[in-house]
């Protein structure tokens, strides 16, 4: 691990734990709330103010790094200097949930250099847990060693999905796909938050995840948090994942085979 990527790691973890702990103090006294497209798509000032915190705070550590954000977009030294690495940050990742008092999402950071995350921190201030991972370090859990589960066996796997509101292009693949796992498995649940789906995975809770049509900052910080965890991270659609891929599915080596059995049925 290098010293610039220890010292950008203990500094996002630092700002995910401040500015999660922010938005949880806000959950049920939200000055707004309104759709950015269509009926679905929902932000809160506190989706805004904690991106706009994170992109001051960054920038001023470390001026010669970019950032992206889901509710602001690029900072300026991203398009003048592609190389730099890329800080992808989602403010509050599982808004609807956020927006409606529900307890489950969380503050999603990823450190990006030439498209692969090399740091990932997620903070979830609703469980005070802390996932974090620097590439080919491993991963960890409230500064314990995290592992995917060993699961094999598809029917006593518990899987979890999830749907991009917006995605009504996919509505056919995502029922069928829910129909296909339907009486093969013991439960799928749906618990809105991506990122906290991709560390429950990385963290054992969760045998399985996919979904279609996420964004670079629903999946690189918490794509290389199951990796690290001993994952598979699995692009659907095409040959190889990227963070930029418009399909994930995160599981564990030994019921990869199973899932896509299913899955590409
Ligand atoms: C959403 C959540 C949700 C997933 C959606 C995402 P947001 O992100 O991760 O679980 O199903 O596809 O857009 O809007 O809460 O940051
Ligand atoms: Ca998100
Ligand atoms: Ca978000």
């Amino acid at each position: 691990m290098s010293k610039e990527e220890f010292l950008r790691l203990e500094f996002a973890k630092g700002l995910a734990k401040d500015l999660g702990r922010f938005a949880k103090s806000k959950i049920n006294s939200l000055s707004w709330t309104k759709t950015k497209s269509g009926f679905y798509d929902v932000v809160t000032n506190i989706d805004v103010e904690v991106e706009n915190r994170v992109k001051e705070a960054v920038l001023k550590a470390f001026p010669q790094d970019s950032i992206l954000g889901e509710e602001t977009g690029t900072s300026e030294s991203e398009a003048a200097n592609p190389d730099n690495l890329l800080w992808i940050v989602d403010p509050i990742d599982g808004t609807t949930n956020f927006s409606k008092g529900v307890p489950h999402s969380c503050v999603s950071i990823a450190i990006v250099e030439n498209g692969e995350p090399k740091v990932g921190v997620v903070y979830d201030p609703f469980m005070d847990e802390m996932f974090e991972a620097i590439k080919g370090n491993g991963a960890l859990l409230n500064g314990k060693e995290m592992h995917v589960s060993e699961m094999s066996e598809l029917e006593k796997s518990v899987l979890n999905t999830g749907y991009q509101y917006s995605a009504v292009n996919m509505r056919k693949k995502v029922l069928s796909d829910y129909e296909a796992f339907f009486g093969k498995i013991r439960a799928l649940r749906i618990f809105g938050s991506a990122v906290l789906d991709l560390c429950y995975v990385a963290c054992g809770r969760i045998d399985g995840f996919w979904e279609y049509e996420l964004k670079p900052w629903d999946m690189a910080a918490g794509s290389l948090l199951v990796k690290e965890a001993g994952g598979v991270i699995v692009d659907l659609l095409s040959e190889e994942f990227s963070i930029y891929s418009k399909s994930i599915l995160a599981t564990s080596s030994t019921l990869l085979p199973e899932m896509m059995k299913v899955l590409k049925a």
